[in-house]
């Protein structure tokens, strides 16, 4: 997972969290990172010049076409140097910039030329990102193949809650890290997500809590580095469909059907919360003055056991999820035995804060030699990348040992 020599075309616009670039350029620079930067206008008034300078080791680029940075290196080759471009904080104005495939200065111009992956990183208010132009926007850039990193829950610097906070610098480096790992290989991954639904009669069904948002950071995430991501998923509100190729399911047999017809592929992630059980349904809707009700339960395929004691065809790395609300450990070791999947993430979900339909979550991973790995309270997107990171490390993919 190298960065040494790779160039980062970085971005900075106008919001308070501009700051965290000075970090982020450090943490980049020693891991060989070479960085140009160009600033907008109103970053100078969060960050100087000359400290992004004295930290990427570079001239640092204004936003006004000058005479002088054209006969340098003019906006072509600028985007044409860049193995990846990144806008970092990615602000409202920009956003709306570039979804309009503005070109009236350096920034804009660079992008509209660039012929390498865009990332946005977010960070405004949670009611200018939430505003339907901005997720206009937004939508259109992601329909574009632009790829957006964030924005985190949690307070912002206007002092109000809500959504609109900056990736933290740890996670921007670790996208990147997964990023230049994978690029242009081969590799298939199916993601499973969201609840299972089973109905009782045409209207009645029995569900759970789970969102879906796990499991979609996780696919989303495995795309963005490279893998041809499918996403099966249950009944969940997310817009999907804009960031990775979605499968819609609504019970457990049709999830073990779009898995099925799915496969062959490389990595399985079975991150779904599906229903254990299901109904022998009524046809018709059940009255309330039904004078007999009788309900039959049949047990549900256990998807994650059926698939990873495949002979033929068994993805080379199976991981389920252990959603538990005691004996963590325990309980997420017995289901790596009784599956034989190669990895259980187990969470604890009797934190109604974490885990099922919240924006964070605390795991544990076990792997298949039973050592485990915690990963600390964190945005569901930071577990995502933390996991995908993993994932290409099994994969080997830079001739490093691989963790089993
Ligand atoms: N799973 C599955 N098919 C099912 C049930 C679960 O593929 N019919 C998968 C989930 O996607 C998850 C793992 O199995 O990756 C564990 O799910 P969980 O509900 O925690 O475990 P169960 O085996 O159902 O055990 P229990 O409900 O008794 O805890």
């Amino acid at each position: 997972m190298e960065l040494n020599n790779k160039n980062l075309l970085l971005i900075i616009c106008g919001g308070i969290s501009a700051y965290k670039n000075l970090d982020l350029i450090r943490n980049l620079k020693n891991l060989g990172m070479n960085i140009k930067v160009i600033l907008s206008k109103s970053a100078k008034e969060f960050v100087t010049p000359l400290s992004i300078a004295s930290l990427s080791k570079n001239k640092v680029y204004d936003n006004e076409f000058s005479l002088n940075n054209e006969i340098e290196m003019d906006h072509i080759a600028l985007s044409r140097w860049a193995d990846l471009v990144m806008v970092c904080p990615a602000t409202a104005n920009i956003i709306s910039e570039i979804s309009q495939g503005s070109a009236k200065d350096l920034i804009t111009t660079v992008i509209l030329a660039s012929n390498k992956k865009v990332f946005l990183v977010p960070a405004m208010n949670s009611k200018m990102w939430e505003n339907k132009i901005n997720q206009q926007n937004v939508k259109k850039l992601k329909l574009a193949g632009y790829y957006f990193l964030g924005p985190d829950n949690g307070e912002l610097a206007c002092g109000e809650l809500g959504i609109g906070k900056m990736s933290k610098i740890d996670e921007v480096v670790l996208m990147l890290k997964n990023y230049f790992t994978i690029n242009n290989i081969d590799l298939k991954a199916i993601v499973t997500a969201g609840p299972t639904r089973e109905y009782i009669d045409p209207v009645r069904y029995i569900t759970n809590e789970s969102s879906g948002k796990q499991g979609f950071e996780i696919a989303k995430k495995l795309r963005q580095v490279g893998f041809k991501t499918k996403l099966i998923l249950g009944p969940s509100n997310i817009d999907a469909e804009l960031e990775v190729d979605t499968k819609r399911v609504t019970t457990c047999d049709e999830m073990f059907n779009a898995t099925q017809n799915s496969l062959p592929c490389d990595v399985l992630v079975m991150c779904a919360a599906v229903a254990d059980f299901k109904f022998k349904k009524y046809q018709k809707k059940i009255k309330r003055k039904a004078q007999e009700m009788k309900i039959d339960i049949d047990e549900n395929i256990d998807l994650l056991k059926y698939f990873s004691n495949l002979n033929q065809n068994r993805p080379k790395l199976v991981i389920g999820f252990a959603a538990e609300t005691e004996d963590l450990l325990k309980n997420g070791k017995a289901k790596l035995l009784d599956k034989r999947c190669d990895w259980i993430i187990a969470n604890d979900v009797s934190n109604k804060n974490l885990g099922f339909n919240s924006d964070s979550n605390k795991a544990t991973i076990i792997y298949k030699n039973m050592e485990i790995e915690n990963l600390p309270e964190q945005s569901k997107s930071s577990i995502a990348s933390n996991i995908v990171y993993r994932i290409l490390r099994q994969f080997d993919l830079n001739g490093k040992r691989d963790i089993n």
